[in-house]
């Protein structure tokens, strides 16, 4: 734990800040049905400025003063750590992680009104919970009540998360070097996932081998459900049923990422089930493998957020033409979006703490401009729904191609290049496996097996 990377973060943010009170709660605990809980995941901002993994905490940064960092969390309590396990306590949480004062959490809606008086702004994620913004509001309130004693309430509101996605989104050395390591172990799993697999097995026993990948290596579970998509299923953009059998001739598309100290790792693969990709397969594999190199060409400073995109559209479209998918000049069919039909979505997105990370792709209306320390996954695809005016051949087949890419003062770092994606890498890794078609190859129906 170094506090000192934390504690600066918060120096950054007092400073864009100027005056004012940012208040910056962590996620609560969710209910899952009863007495049982989701997995317990805190807000990516408050991790970022803090450190501090534990639920019920709330940063009270002060601009401009001292103390500045003031954090509430939670008591200790030796009945409840019996059974949930260690708390820091607010003493332990202030030598640990460097706050400059640290409160119990009981505290919070009495201290609250004092430190918001005569403040001239409060900045706050406005809208992300509606619970925080009655809660908040109701201090405002509070402080207006002593209006006649002299004290104003802040008169501005501004939203905290503009000037936070900015600083989160050049990711600093520490971050990167997660973000290497997160990329590295889903790299892995997704080698896994292409050696295991074969005609017979189920999407899920597949997803269980990306699990135990993610895990044994030490990443905290999936940054995202795992999509595991064996056949017609990989023109399901969000499938994540997980419960087909892959078949003989399938294309398999699995996208799925590990989140390691909070940060996500997002790689996409797709392979032939059997083995051996059919001659259509490959064709349409050449093709969103071109655009992906395009795209990644095309990042680097100076370059804009929409270039990977335009390039990969540019890529796509003339391949569309070219298997004749779609009519017309490419120009034409960029103009007409024709090509939409097979890539309907977008190349791809900011990555860090969040997998779909903070960050504006707009500023003044312009593409925002790539620099050094950002980081995107580039993702095209094609995917092709049955359907009258398409050769059958070309049916079911959807292919996604996803790396992780970190722009450099040189140009690009793909951080997850140990994931396999030329042919016929993937082809000699999926002959390296014992066995291909075992004896239940020939299930074709959905479900457990057990008369579903
Ligand atoms: N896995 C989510 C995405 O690719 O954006
Ligand atoms: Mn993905
Ligand atoms: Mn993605």
């Amino acid at each position: 734990m170094n506090a000192t990377i934390y504690s600066e973060r918060r120096r950054r943010l007092a400073a864009l800040m100027q005056r004012g009170v940012a208040i910056i709660p962590t996620s609560p605990e969710r209910a899952r049905n009863r007495d049982s809980h989701y997995p317990y995941r805190f807000d990516s901002y408050f991790y970022y400025l803090t450190g501090f993994t534990e639920p019920d905490a709330v940063l009270v940064l002060i601009a401009g003063a001292q103390p500045s960092s003031i954090v509430f969390c939670r008591d200790k309590d030796i009945e409840r750590e019996i059974w949930d396990g260690f708390r820091y306590g607010p003493e332990g949480a202030q030598q640990t992680f460097g706050f400059d004062v640290c409160h119990s959490l009981a505290k919070l809606d009495e201290t609250m009104p004092d430190l918001l008086a005569d403040q001239p702004t409060l900045f706050f994620a406005i809208g992300a919970d509606p619970a925080w913004d009655t809660r908040i509001v109701g201090w405002l309130n509070k402080v207006r009540q002593r209006a006649r004693s002299g004290v104003a309430a802040p008169n501005q509101l501004s939203d905290v998360r503009v000037l936070l996605d900015d600083m989160r989104l050049i990711k600093s050395a520490g971050e990167i070097a997660v973000m290497r390591r997160a990329a590295q172990i889903t790299a892995g799993a997704h080698q896994r996932a292409m050696r295991m697999a074969k005609p017979g097995l189920a999407e899920y026993e597949i997803e269980a081998e990306l699990l135990h990948e993610f895990r044994r290596h030490g990443a905290q579970g999936p940054a995202y459900t795992s999509i595991v998509a064996a056949g017609a299923n990989a023109c399901v953009l969000h499938y994540v049923q997980n419960d087909a059998w892959l078949k003989d001739g399938d294309l398999v598309l699995i996208d799925a990422g590990c989140e390691l100290d909070g940060y996500a790792a997002d790689i996409t693969r797709t392979f032939p089930a059997n083995g051996k990709f059919s001659t259509v397969q490959k064709d349409v594999y050449q093709l969103v493998l071109a655009a992906q190199a395009a795209a990644i060409a095309a990042i680097k400073p100076g370059s804009n957020w929409v270039a990977p995109h335009d390039a990969a559209v540019r890529v796509l479209t003339q391949g569309m033409i070219d298997f004749k998918l779609i009519d017309g000049s490419v120009d034409a069919a960029i103009e007409s979006e024709a090509y939409k039909k097979f890539y309907m979505h977008r190349t791809g997105h900011w990555l860090g703490l969040d997998v779909h990370d903070a960050g504006d792709y707009k500023r003044d209306g312009e593409w925002r401009e790539l620099k050094p320390g950002m980081a995107m996954t580039v993702e095209p695809g094609c995917y092709i729904r049955p359907d009258d005016k398409v050769p059958e051949p070309f049916w079911n087949i959807g292919i996604r191609i996803e790396d992780d890419v970190l722009v450099t003062d040189q140009g690009r770092e793909v951080l997850t290049a140990d994931a396999p994606k030329a042919i016929d890498e993937i082809e000699t890794l999926m002959r390296e496996r014992a066995e291909r078609v075992p004896k239940n190859a020939n299930r074709t129906h959905r479900g457990s097996g057990a008369g579903v």
